[in-house]
């Protein structure tokens, strides 16, 4: 640490020498602000912009035409994403959609892989993000399973991350899916997929991950992992837009694993309009679509694809440690206040740095009218999240200057007796 430099002018040497600063000028920040809150929800930008209103001038000119006739159609829109999101994360083709929301997904998935398991038990665990819970306890009642038996929910030792150790303790040969996040969205800890993976496999259990607070910002290798199956969102890191399509993967090794919420969506293509009443599921993931692909939720994340495919996901993972980094030694250098609950080591942390003051929620909100948009997630986490396709290490340095700024004046107290929350 001796040799680190936490000054301004250190700040911007770093951005002249940063790789994929170009990319910032393709995104609108709201009012020139400091913008970190990528991992709720990504910036607008033109990619975005340029996808969706080619989807409008598609309807406007080609009418329900456009189903077939738009390039590319309308009617492949779930398959051709899922191409290029399997790049993403190191997926076939043929193991990618672009379908439904995160959490449908999770119904959809976590439903059919427990009718395919022989174990009866959910391993989850306790930080994660609520809708995970909410789908698996209901998807376990609709079996007859009791949801307090059957979703066994792995402890944290210290409120902030989860042990793989403490994974394997809880897997059992009751176990059916081992289903856990990417990366934990209150600590921004990173879990070892391939380690989960091979000790859910060892109990003859499914593997199943959220990755929406990875997606776009880590790079994954689910095929070679052997992951059973995954979901995610487009509108984080992917920067897609407010409530953009989902998306999923399932194994090429499941593809017989037969959807237990079926939809004409996920029918044959070859046989979709034929019309037949009984469900001929398509042979790969596309089977796990249920519903009309919502054309405008969809468009916009060929745009932002395209700025991935640019960029290079593992250059952006590359740029998204070094700004974490940086981010955890300014903390660390002008902080002292606050701690840093996210692991240190790289191949533990996610894209977003979890800073802990007892009075988190104040302070969020003393940034956020100092245009430094951050999150609060109770009870004392400040979510500060550079995401490496619009944020610049002088944004970092201006966020934690507020930041000293806020605490130097007691300026976050002003907010005590006024219960708005941050969302
Ligand atoms: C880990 C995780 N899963 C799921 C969701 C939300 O799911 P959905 O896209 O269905 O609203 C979030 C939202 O932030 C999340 O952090």
């Amino acid at each position: 640490m001796d040799d680190f430099d936490a000054s301004q002018s250190a700040a911007r040497m770093r951005d002249a020498e940063a790789s994929l600063t170009g990319l910032r000028e393709r995104f609108t920040t709201p009012d020139d602000g400091v913008y970190m809150d990528g991992n709720s929800l990504g910036l607008h930008g033109e990619d975005a912009d340029r996808a969706l209103e080619r989807a409008v001038d598609q309807w406007r000119e080609l009418g329900i035409e456009a189903w077939t006739e738009a390039d590319p159609p309308w009617f492949a829109y779930g398959e051709r994403l899922g191409d290029r999101l399997a790049d993403v994360v190191g997926a076939l083709p043929a193991e990618c959609v672009a379908a439904n929301s995160t959490t449908v997904n999770i119904h959809a998935l976590v439903g059919s892989f427990l009718d395919a398991a022989d174990g009866t038990d959910v391993v989850v665990n306790e930080l994660d993000f609520p809708t995970d819970h909410y789908a698996i306890r209901s998807q376990l009642a609709a079996r007859g399973l009791d949801p307090d038996d059957h979703l066994v929910v792995v402890e944290s030792d210290d409120g902030r991350t989860i042990s793989t150790d403490a994974i394997a303790d809880a897997v059992d040969d009751d176990t059916a899916i081992v289903f856990m996040p990417s990366v934990l969205y209150r600590s921004g800890q990173l879990f070892d997929l391939e380690a989960i993976t091979e000790l859910a496999h060892d109990h003859d259990a499914f593997a199943g991950f959220d990755l929406a607070h990875s997606v776009g910002v880590v790079p994954h290798d689910l095929h070679f992992d052997g992951v059973d199956f995954a979901v995610w969102c487009s509108y984080k890191y992917l920067n897609a837009g407010p409530g953009a399509i989902g998306g999923l993967y399932v194994h090429e090794d499941n593809f017989d694993v037969e959807p237990s919420l079926a939809g004409w969506w996920g029918n044959d293509d070859a046989t979709q309009f034929d019309l037949d009443t009984r469900f001929d599921p398509a042979e790969d993931a596309s089977a796990f679509q249920i519903g009309t692909v919502p054309v405008f939720s969809a468009a916009p994340l060929f745009g932002t694809l395209d700025v991935v495919e640019a960029a290079g996901i593992d250059q952006l993972r590359d740029h998204s440690l070094s700004l974490t980094r940086y981010l955890i030694s300014l903390v660390d250098e002008r902080l002292p206040e606050c701690s840093v609950g996210t692991p240190r080591e790289a191949e533990r942390r996610g894209g977003h740095v979890a800073v802990e003051h007892p009075e988190a929620g104040l302070v969020s909100r003393a940034l956020r009218d100092r245009g430094v948009v951050v999150d609060y997630r109770p009870p004392d986490v400040v979510r500060v999240a550079p995401s490496p396709y619009y944020v610049g290490f002088e944004d970092v340095w201006t966020a934690v200057d507020e930041l000293r700024d806020i605490l130097d004046a007691d300026a976050h107290r002003a907010y005590a007796d006024d219960d708005a929350t941050v969302t």
